[in-house]
């Protein structure tokens, strides 16, 4: 009876705590002939599949540590990822979930008072690559669309184990009122330092620069890059989105140009959030039709997008 017990309390909590070492040896003998030698980067045979990169923590967002093993253990239908599920064990796999997440900052560094993420792709429209160009230049082709996770201060009680994922249904976004957004945190890759440095953006709902991280594996380029970045906190906001950002010559001007384009990208990026946002909740504001019993309630119009 208790070992039956035992078993469900397993399955329906399988908080598995995997070994980052362990990981880095099976991602090297399982992965790697795809996903690059570090996971930053596909190889050439992972290129013509399509394969991400692995540790760009943006491309993390969307899972959980189950979701990720479970995508590892059965692969992704139609496409080159492979499912791994019998050639590797349950412990292995959560060794390549710790491996992967290993130095990658967690979205709570930014907004430690958030208690629930959305995490979504967005395309610049037209008139935010029109506001970009005439202000850095053109965005190259694939520069054009970035994912972005909104975060929201928690309903109830602030989770411990960090803010909580909200899958993309209807009825779950609905529950997300704008009024509990508390900001953006968007990934950006610049060239800073003869390499390319994913640099996360964490924004306020009011677009100002609250935090700047670098996801470097070694901590020490992530703390001289960070030490490097720290001039552009406090920069940003709306009315910023007409001009360059400055640093107030506290960095270099090769420095600063490439942040103000980074910046762009990424607010402009949180702005399509905010448009699809309004979509969504574009009849919450307006006065309770007067009260005729069969007239549709506005709860039960909302648009979705
Ligand atoms: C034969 C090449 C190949 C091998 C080997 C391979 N992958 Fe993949 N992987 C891919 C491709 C291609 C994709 C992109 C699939 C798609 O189009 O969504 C992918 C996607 C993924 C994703 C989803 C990431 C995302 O954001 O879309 C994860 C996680 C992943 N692979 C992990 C692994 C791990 C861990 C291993 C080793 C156990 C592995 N892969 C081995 C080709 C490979």
């Amino acid at each position: 009876m208790e070992a039956v017990a035992l078993a469900l309390i397993l399955v329906a909590e399988p908080a598995i705590v995997g070994d980052p070492a362990q990981g880095a040896r099976v991602y090297r003998a399982e992965c790697a002939a795809c996903h690059g030698a570090e996971g930053l980067a596909p190889t050439a045979l992972g290129a013509k599949l399509k394969a991400s990169s692995l540790r760009d923590p943006a491309q993390q967002l969307p899972f959980d540590n189950e979701r990720l093993a479970d995508l590892i253990g059965h692969g992704i239908d139609g496409t080159g990822m492979p499912g791994f599920g019998r050639d590797l064990s349950v412990l292995e796999i959560y060794d390549l979930v710790a491996w992967m997440r290993q130095g990658l900052p967690h979205l709570a560094d930014y907004f430690p008072a958030a208690g629930q993420y959305l995490a979504k792709p967005f395309t610049l429209d037209k008139p935010a690559l029109e506001r970009i160009s005439a202000i850095v230049g053109p965005l190259a082709e694939n520069e054009t669309t970035t994912m972005v996770a909104t975060l929201f201060a928690p309903d109830g009680a602030l989770p411990t184990e960090g803010p909580e994922y909200v899958p993309p249904d209807p009825i779950r976004l609905d529950t997300l009122s704008p009024k509990r957004k508390l900001g953006y945190v968007i990934y950006v890759p610049i060239a800073m330092g003869g390499q390319t440095q994913l640099v996360g953006f964490g924004l306020g709902a009011d677009l100002v620069i609250k935090k700047l991280t670098v996801a470097n594996g070694n901590p020490k380029t992530r703390a001289a890059s960070e030490r490097e970045l720290a001039p552009f906190i406090g920069e940003g906001g709306r009315q910023k989105l007409k001009s360059a950002l400055t640093s107030r010559g506290r960095a270099s001007p090769a420095l600063t140009k490439t942040m103000a384009r980074a910046y762009l990208r990424a607010a402009e990026s949180a702005v399509m959030y905010d448009k699809d946002e309004s979509a969504r909740h574009v009849f919450d504001d307006e006065p309770a039709t007067p009260k005729a019993a069969d007239a549709p309630k506005a709860a039960d119009i909302k648009v979705h997008r």
